[in-house]
Formats: structure tokens, C-alpha cells, sequence
């Protein structure tokens, strides 16, 4: 735990990315927003998402007005780091949300944007593991980029930083892609062993929990601060499972040598590099009894909740 006292407090707030995780973040910003005073919300949108047909964007758009956010037309790709840093330096704080969206070099050019404009605050983009515990060289490259933002924020002190460790989105655990939850053949693959742990939160819960640690009194300064909707082993996933769905699950054990002569074979595979970094089980979990969110008595959505809510008749 840092023990700076800061005075810094977030009242002129751009969020960066309406997607998965900006909505709910978005929503719970403006929430919050209308019980403090000279608080406002903006989010950067890229001029295609403001003006698309697309019903689902369409729909995003008019709850951000109705939310009362302003839209600011912007590209993270197309701008330079100049350009960013000048947009940026109309707001006392700068939360990503495009995710790799945007490209595996953009959560350093948005750090880079973020100093050079002076803002006070600025909460990347690292909406994941424990990166630090992870370590370099891993299977996904990915998460060397992010500790290179780590170093780069750490390496000053004007701009007072938040990182918010959240897991895997909880819905991911799910998504028939991965792999690790079968619904067609009721099996549970299990990342490395059925041991191995595995920390989710739901992105409705990180935009909520976020929109308290951005609002929070004293103010969370240059600290990650860790959330867990649940921790679960990849056993006790599959023991969720039967008891929430009311039938068998078989299990198998996807090894780490498996996992990683895969992705040997296909080195570019993103799905491969996650469940080879996922079933190392390093930087992956931590106990939810030390969380942010159990400290400060929120509830949030668990695995059994998620399966209760999701899966039934499934
Ligand atoms: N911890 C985890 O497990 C984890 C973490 C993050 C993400 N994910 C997974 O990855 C997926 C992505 O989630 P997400 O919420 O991070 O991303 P997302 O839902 O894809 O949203 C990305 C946002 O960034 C915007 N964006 C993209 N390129 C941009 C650009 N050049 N300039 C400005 N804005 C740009 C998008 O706008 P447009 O509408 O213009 O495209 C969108 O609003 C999810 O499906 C999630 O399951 C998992």
C-alpha cells in the first residue's frame, strides 16, 4: 500500500473507448458524477462509432446522452502523441478503455500522451492480471507491453497513476473460444490443472468498483489496486457448474507442456498465448479476501451468480 497523501482530486474526466468495459464504466462515472459537485464526465469516440448505423453503437451512443457525457471525435491511432497529449490536457484525468483495440503499441503511446500533457491523473489501461507477478518473456507478449507502461509511469512523479487489477472479464471464462467450459460436451478443460486459480470479475462490476476508487476519499494515488468478482481453481469451476446447472461435468487437464507445443505451432495464435500464460497459473489469482472491493463491503457478481444468470437451461 503507498501511503502518499494525495490532494489531487478527479472532477474533468475523459474516458477513452465506449466498449465492453467503457459502457459500464461510463454509466457508473455519470452515476457517481451527479452526487459530486463540478464533476463531469467525457468519453473520446471515434467519429464512425458517433455516426454509425449500427443499432448496438446507435443505442451506446444515445445512453451516453442521456447520461449527460460529452462526446469528443477522436482517433488514438490516426493522432500523434502531440495531438493526444493537447486533448488530454483539457482534463485533470484520463482513463483508458480501448483495450488492445487499438493495437498492442497504443497503451504505450496513450502513456506517453498522458505525461507529456501534465494531467494530474492518468488510469491505464491494465484492466487484467498481475502483470509484475507474471514477469517478462512469458507466452503473451502482450503483457510485456503493459509492464513497459508500468516502468514508464513509475519512472515519474507528475502525473499520479491507478492501475485496477481485475482478472480475466469473467464472461471470458466462458466464451466457447477458450475452451476451458464445454457446454456441448459438459467437460471443463482445465488451464495447466484442476488447481490451478484463476481470478474473473464481470466488466459491470469493474465500472462500478472503478468509478469508486476514481472518487475515493483520500485520494488512491500511484497504487494497483486489485479487484475479484471470484477466485476459482479450474476444479472448482467445473464443481460450480454441476451444482448450478444441475448435471455431470467431466474434467481434463490442458498441461502446460500441451499448452505450450500448441502454441509452438502456431506462435501468432492470440487464444493460444492466453491459455498457455492462463494454465502457468503465475500472476493469474489472487485471494479476494484482500481485495478492494471486500475491504470496502461492495458486492459483486461471483462464478455461481454468472452461472445462475447465464446458464441456465443451457
Ligand atoms: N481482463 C480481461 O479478461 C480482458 C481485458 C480486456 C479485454 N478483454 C476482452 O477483450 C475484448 C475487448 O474489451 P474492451 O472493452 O477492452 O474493448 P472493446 O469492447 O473492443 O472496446 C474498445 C473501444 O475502443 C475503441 N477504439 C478502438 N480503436 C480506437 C481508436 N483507434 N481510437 C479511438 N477509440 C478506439 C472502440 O471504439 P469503436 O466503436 O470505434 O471501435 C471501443 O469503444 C472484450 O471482448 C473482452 O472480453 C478481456
Amino acid at each position: 500500500m503507498n501511503t502518499t497523501v494525495s490532494q489531487t482530486k478527479s472532477r474533468n474526466i475523459l474516458v477513452l473507448g465506449a466498449g465492453e468495459l467503457g459502457m459500464p464504466v461510463l454509466r457508473n462515472l455519470a452515476r457517481r458524477a451527479k452526487t459530486i459537485e463540478g464533476a463531469r464526465i467525457s468519453v473520446l469516440l471515434r467519429a464512425s462509432a458517433v455516426q454509425s448505423d449500427v443499432p448496438a453503437k446507435q443505442r451506446d451512443i444515445a445512453e451516453i446522452r442521456d447520461l449527460g457525457i460529452e462526446i469528443v471525435e477522436g482517433d488514438l491511432v490516426k493522432s500523434s502523441v502531440d495531438e493526444l497529449a493537447s486533448l488530454f490536457s483539457n482534463y485533470d484525468t484520463v482513463i483508458g478503455c480501448t483495450g488492445y483495440a487499438a493495437g498492442i503499441n497504443t497503451p504505450m503511446k496513450l502513456a506517453k500522451a498522458a505525461l507529456q500533457s501534465g494531467i494530474p491523473r492518468y488510469f491505464p489501461w491494465q484492466f487484467g492480471v498481475d502483470f509484475e507477478a507474471i514477469g517478462r518473456g512469458g507466452p503473451q507478449d502482450i503483457f510485456d507491453a503493459q509492464l513497459d507502461v508500468r516502468e514508464l509511469l513509475r519512472s515519474q512523479s507528475k502525473t499520479e497513476w491507478v492501475i485496477i487489477s481485475t482478472g480475466m472479464f469473467m464472461s471470458y471464462l466462458f466464451e466457447p473460444e477458450f475452451g476451458v467450459v464445454d457446454l456441448q460436451n459438459d467437460t471443463v478443460n482445465a488451464l495447466g490443472s484442476y488447481d490451478t486459480a484463476v481470478t474473473v470479475t464481470t466488466p459491470d462490476d469493474i465500472g462500478d468498483l472503478t468509478a469508486e476508487i476514481v472518487f475515493y476519499e483520500p485520494t488512491i494515488a500511484n497504487e494497483i489496486v486489485f479487484l475479484a468478482g471470484d477466485t476459482v481453481t479450474y476444479g472448482e469451476l467445473a464443481d460450480k457448474l454441476e451444482v448450478g446447472l444441475s448435471r455431470p461435468f467431466s474434467r481434463s487437464e490442458w498441461t502446460v507442456p500441451v499448452l505450450m507445443e500448441e502454441l509452438a505451432n502456431d506462435p501468432q495464435n492470440m487464444m493460444r498465448k492466453y491459455r498457455a500464460a492462463f494454465g502457468i497459473g503465475r500472476g493469474m489469482a489472487w485471494d479476494k479476501a484482500n481485495t478492494f472491493n471486500v475491504r470496502e463491503g461492495i458486492k459483486v457478481t461471483t462464478v455461481s451468480d454468472w452461472i445462475g444468470a447465464n446458464l441456465s437451461g443451457k
